[in-house]
């Protein structure tokens, strides 16, 4: 995947004079590779929380870890537990079900029973928005 910050040369701006029914102004942008949808607004998501974001079909967990925001599958690799439920110390969540724990900022399995990478999105802020990349 490029980088998250890539755009194509017809996106529009997210903020700003950003027409009123385009996409950008609904909270979309779009890159090469990806489509950044917002998620959140910052205030949403505090230090050391997380928030489930629904995007299409994805469950998607946005962590706040000190102020810089990761996203995976709200999904455990292991038997699909709710990530979200587990908890966040630092940059590593826990699942709640069976205690494996996943670096949120690379989704590596940190410990058993996960031996699988969980998923991760790229992020970026916009003003007080969460958005995250997702495969258009
Ligand atoms: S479902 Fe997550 S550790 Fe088993």
């Amino acid at each position: 995947m490029r980088a998250a910050t890539a755009r194509t040369d017809l996106s529009p701006p997210l903020s700003g004079d950003t027409p009123p029914n385009s996409a950008a102004s609904k909270g979309v942008l779009e890159s090469n590779m990806a489509t950044f949808v917002k998620v959140a607004e910052v205030s949403e998501v505090p230090p050391g929380r997380v928030k489930v974001a629904v995007v299409g079909n994805q469950r998607i967990a946005v962590c706040n870890v000190g102020g810089t925001f990761y996203a995976i599958d709200d999904q455990c690799t292991h038997d699909y537990g709710p990530l979200d439920q587990g908890e966040l110390e630092d940059h590593v969540i826990e699942c709640p079900r069976h205690g494996a724990r996943f670096d949120v900022r690379t989704g590596a399995a940190l410990s058993m029973p996960a031996v699988v990478p969980v998923k991760t999105y790229p992020v970026r802020v916009e003003g007080n928005a969460v958005l995250v990349a997702v495969e258009a």
